[in-house]
């Protein structure tokens, strides 16, 4: 009797360029091209658009998380918002003209992301967003823009919370382009936990002193915002409330390439160096080590916020707002602003009362690439390849 092939047999492969930019973009990618070289349905190949360059911004990850390295690699580096977008645009579209991709994928919200959308666009090559539909309602923020913009571009939008897709309804985005997959990030923070050192072992590989090391409990902290940390004024604020804080709680500061330019330019490297325990820019597993063990963290990161919800660990956003309500309305997140009465108040609350329980959001799982791959596998093959 001859077999009916089955339908994956039967498929064509269709072809998917995926892009990454930025650090926060690197865990988000890591587990789709995973699930990619495991379907029978796509083809993936990854461009790196070169916004993050250096060793500790971008190799140490691409290691650590076993991501390929990019079939291409478009080297813009860094610039002002202008310069960088434009410059990944310029890089981007021949190499679209050549790949004839069915359709590209972009994640996250940094300007890698809509840079490519934008180009795949006009070119009628299917956009996919990945981490659709987050908004802080805060335009002042670059990532705002870009998120808005990409969304509107796409044609296929996978979310992480069910509260984007209204989002993303009223801003017009037909609600049938959109899936709730869950959150690729903790995809990657559930497949690398138990891989993460203890925070002495980071210490030590950081080269710190006994001496200067934490003893018992410590507070992590992260600052890389330019609403944060680009006016001096707001900066040498946050660092006084930082060093009162820090003779309740010793406070861990891996420190972002811009924050650290900033504290230089206005001379405040120094002051920081004293109340707290500066360290360079951390890999994937060294940071998942401090955070996992942190007493508390304070940061203005998105991915962060998600980071912790997922951990268990209390978190204060010193931002006015989050694009992520699910960390602050079931995870562990309480937004305290640059306020630092608001900062004090919330983290001696979190050492007298241990800070908010919360719960693991729906479809933070680990499964989330798969989910996309198998969805995006079917899409396409119902959507025909794209001529162009
Ligand atoms: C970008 C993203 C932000 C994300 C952050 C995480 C946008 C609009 N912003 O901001 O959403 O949370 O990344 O890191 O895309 N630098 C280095 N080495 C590097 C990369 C950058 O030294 O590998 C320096 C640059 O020279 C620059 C500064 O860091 O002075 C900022 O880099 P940039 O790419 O402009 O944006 P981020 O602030 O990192």
């Amino acid at each position: 009797m001859i077999e009916e092939p089955t339908a994956s047999a039967s498929r064509t492969v269709r072809e998917l360029l995926c892009v990454v930019g930025a650090r926060p973009n690197f865990m988000k990618i890591a587990p789709l091209m995973r699930a990619f070289a495991a379907s029978d349905g796509i083809s993936a190949c990854l461009v790196h658009t070169g916004q993050h360059y250096d060793a500790a911004m971008k190799t140490a990850f691409f290691e650590q998380l076993a991501i390929p390295e990019p079939d291409v690699d478009l080297g813009v580096g860094s610039a002002s918002h202008a310069v960088q977008t434009a410059e990944i645009m310029k890089r981007f579209e021949p190499v679209v003209d050549q790949r004839r991709p069915d359709a590209i994928l972009v994640v996250g919200d940094v300007n890698s992301t809509i840079a490519c959308a934008l180009v795949a666009a006009k070119k009628l090559v299917p956009v996919v967003h990945v981490e659709a539909g987050l908004r802080s309602f805060d335009r002042t923020m670059p990532e705002e823009i870009n998120r808005i913009l990409t969304d509107q571009l796409s044609a296929r939008l996978y979310t992480t919370e069910r509260a984007a897709l209204a989002n993303l309804t009223r801003e017009g985005v037909a609600p049938e382009r959109v899936r709730f997959v869950g959150n690729v990030m903790i995809d990657t923070l559930l497949a690398n936990r138990a891989r993460a050192p203890a925070p002495e072992a980071v210490f030590e590989r950081a080269k710190i002193e006994p001496a200067f090391r934490p003893t018992e409990q410590f507070g992590l902290v992260t600052l890389h915002r330019p609403s944060n940390v680009d006016d001096p004024l707001t900066l040498e604020r946050l660092l006084a409330t930082l060093s009162t804080l820090a003779s309740d709680l010793p406070l861990v500061f891996p420190v972002h390439p811009r924050t650290h330019a900033r504290l230089e330019q206005s001379g405040l490297l120094e002051r920081a160096a004293n109340a707290m325990l500066l360290l360079p820019p951390l890999d994937y597993l060294d940071m998942l080590g401090l955070m996992a063990r942190a007493r508390l963290v304070l940061t203005d990161s998105g991915g962060i916020q998600e980071e912790t919800t997922a951990l268990g660990v209390p978190c204060l956003t010193m931002r006015e707002s989050t694009e992520r309500p699910i960390t602050v309305d079931e995870g562990t997140n309480t937004i305290v602003g640059s306020d630092p009465e608001l900062i004090l108040g919330a983290v001696r609350d979190v050492l007298a009362n241990g800070g908010k329980a919360g719960r693991v959001p729906e479809l933070w799982d680990g499964r989330a690439a798969e989910r996309i791959s198998a969805d995006l596998a079917d899409w396409l093959a119902e959507a025909g390849p794209v001529h162009h």
